[in-house]
C-alpha cells in the first residue's frame, strides 16, 4: 500500500475553523448584551431564536434533528447503522448577563467537529464503529428554573420528566409551559445507546492560565449543596414600628448571608460558598420585610465537610430566626455528590493532547456541568480550555480564538479514536 492510499487522519481544516467561528459568532449575537455578554435564559425568546438557528444549521449539515420531551435538541449523524453513539454537547442557555462561551462553546464546537469528522470519514470511505450525536441540553444553568442540569438529568433518569416539567420560574411559569410557548416540548427520543459522552467547556476558573496549560482534562468534580431557604417575619411600617417589636425577615437574611461567607473563611479554599439570589416580600423601601428567600450554595471536594454543614448550618439558621423573631423553613435542598469522571476516557484525552503537542493537565471542576449527569450513565469526559482571568458567569468572560480552536482539535482527536476504534479506544 503506498502512503498516498492510507487515509489521512481526520482533522480540522482552516475552512472548518471558519465554520466554527461563524456558528459561534451567530450564537454570540442571539441574546447579546451591549457589554459583549449573553442574556439567554432557558425557554426565553432569545433561547427560541438560538434553538431555531441551531436546528437549521444542523439540518443543513445533514444531521437528523430530534427534540425530546424536555426540549433537549439532538443532532443525529448515522455513520454505522445500529452501532452505539458517541454523544457530545453542552448547553445554549446562559446566566442572566452571562458570558457567551459558557455552554455555547461546547454545543457549537461539538456540532462543527462532528460535521467535519463525518464528512472526512465519508470522503475517505473510512468505516466508523460509532454514530455521532450532538446535543443541546435544556436548562443547564439552573438560572431560570431549578434544579440545574435539568435536561441531562431527565435524559439519564436521575430526574423524572414530570418533576422537571413542573419546575417553576420566579414568576410561577412552569418549564412545561415555557417550553410549549417556544415550541420546544418535543417527543420521546428513540433509545440511544451512548458509548461515550464528551463535553468541551471553558474552564471558568484561573488554573489553566496560571499553569500556562492549553487543555484541562477533568478527572473529578466537587460536590455541591444547594439550599432554598425562607425567613418569615411580619410586614410593618418602617417608620413608626417599634424597633424591638420588629420581625424583619430581611435582617435574618442579612445575618445568614454573612454566616454563609464566614463558613468559607473558616475552611479556606476547601469550601466555596455564596448566596446568589435574594427575593423579598413586599420589597418596598419603607416596609419591614415579611418574607425573604435566599438561594444558598456550598461547594467542596470534601463531602464530610458538606455533611457537617448540613447539620451545623441548619442550627445556625434556627438561632438567627430566634434572634430576629422570625421563622425559617428549608423550601428546597439539592445535593450533588463529588464525582469521578471515566479514567480511561481521561487517559485517552491526555494521550491525544500529547500527540497533538498540546500542554494539558488533569484537573477538578468546581462548576456544574452536564458531563456530571452523564457520568452516571456512560463513560464521560470533560475538557477545558483556558478562561482569561478565570472570569465566568460575567459578560466579560473570554477565551482566545486560538484556545477555542485547540479545544476543537482535541475533540476531533478523541472522536476519531472513539469512532474508528470503538470499544478498543477505551482499553
Ligand atoms: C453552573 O454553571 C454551576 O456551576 O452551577
Ligand atoms: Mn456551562
Ligand atoms: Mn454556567
Amino acid at each position: 500500500m503506498s502512503t498516498s492510499s492510507i487515509p489521512a487522519m481526520p482533522r480540522m481544516t482552516p475552512q472548518d475553523y471558519q465554520a466554527f467561528d461563524a456558528l459561534f459568532a451567530l450564537s454570540s449575537s442571539i441574546g447579546a448584551t451591549p457589554a459583549g455578554g449573553l442574556h439567554r435564559l432557558t425557554a426565553s425568546a432569545a433561547d427560541k431564536q438560538m434553538r431555531d438557528a441551531f436546528c437549521t444549521w444542523l439540518t443543513q449539515q445533514g444531521f437528523h434533528v430530534h427534540v425530546d420531551e424536555i426540549g433537549n435538541i439532538f443532532g443525529l449523524m448515522t455513520l454505522c447503522e445500529g452501532a452505539p453513539w458517541v454523544l457530545c454537547g453542552s448547553h445554549l442557555d446562559s446566566q442572566p448577563l452571562g458570558g457567551r462561551f459558557d455552554g455555547a462553546y461546547g454545543v457549537t464546537g461539538a456540532a462543527v467537529t462532528m460535521a467535519t469528522l463525518a464528512r472526512q470519514l465519508r470522503d475517505h470511505s473510512q468505516t466508523a464503529q460509532r454514530n455521532l450525536a450532538v446535543v443541546n441540553w435544556t436548562n443547564e444553568e439552573g438560572a431560570r428554573f431549578q434544579p440545574s442540569l435539568t435536561g441531562s438529568s431527565v435524559f439519564t433518569g436521575a430526574l423524572s420528566l414530570e418533576q422537571a416539567l413542573a419546575c417553576c420560574d420566579g414568576e410561577g411559569i412552569s418549564l412545561q409551559t415555557a417550553l410549549q410557548n417556544i415550541g420546544y416540548r418535543g417527543t420521546a427520543l428513540p433509545d440511544l445507546t451512548v458509548a461515550a459522552y464528551c463535553e468541551l467547556h471553558v474552564e471558568q476558573g484561573p488554573h489553566l492560565e496560571l499553569q500556562q496549560k492549553q487543555i484541562g482534562v477533568v478527572t473529578e468534580t466537587w460536590a455541591a449543596l444547594k439550599w432554598q431557604v425562607t425567613f418569615r417575619g411580619e410586614q410593618n411600617h418602617t417608620g413608626p414600628a417599634l424597633m424591638d417589636r420588629r420581625r424583619d425577615a430581611l435582617l435574618a437574611a442579612a445575618h445568614t448571608i454573612v454566616a454563609v461567607r464566614a463558613e468559607a473563611e473558616r475552611y479556606g479554599e476547601a469550601l466555596h460558598t455564596s448566596v446568589g439570589r435574594l427575593e423579598t416580600v413586599p420589597n418596598s423601601p419603607n416596609v419591614v420585610t415579611s418574607e425573604a428567600t435566599l438561594f444558598i450554595e456550598f461547594r467542596s471536594a470534601d463531602e464530610a465537610l458538606l455533611r457537617h454543614l448540613r447539620d451545623s448550618f441548619g442550627q445556625q439558621m434556627q438561632s438567627i430566626a430566634q434572634n430576629t423573631a422570625t421563622d425559617v423553613s428549608l423550601d428546597r435542598a439539592q445535593y450533588r455528590p463529588r464525582q469521578q469522571l471515566h479514567a480511561a476516557l481521561s487517559n485517552l484525552a491526555l494521550a491525544q493532547a500529547e500527540k497533538l503537542g498540546l500542554k494539558a493537565m488533569p484537573m477538578r471542576s468546581v462548576a456544574g456541568h452536564d458531563a456530571i449527569s452523564m457520568s452516571y450513565h456512560c463513560p464521560s469526559a470533560l475538557l477545558f480550555v483556558p478562561s482569561i482571568d478565570g472570569l465566568s458567569h460575567n459578560e466579560r468572560e473570554f477565551t482566545a480564538t486560538a484556545d477555542l480552536h485547540r479545544g476543537l482539535d482535541m475533540l476531533m482527536a478523541m472522536l476519531t479514536e472513539l469512532c474508528l476504534k470503538g470499544e478498543d479506544a477505551l482499553c
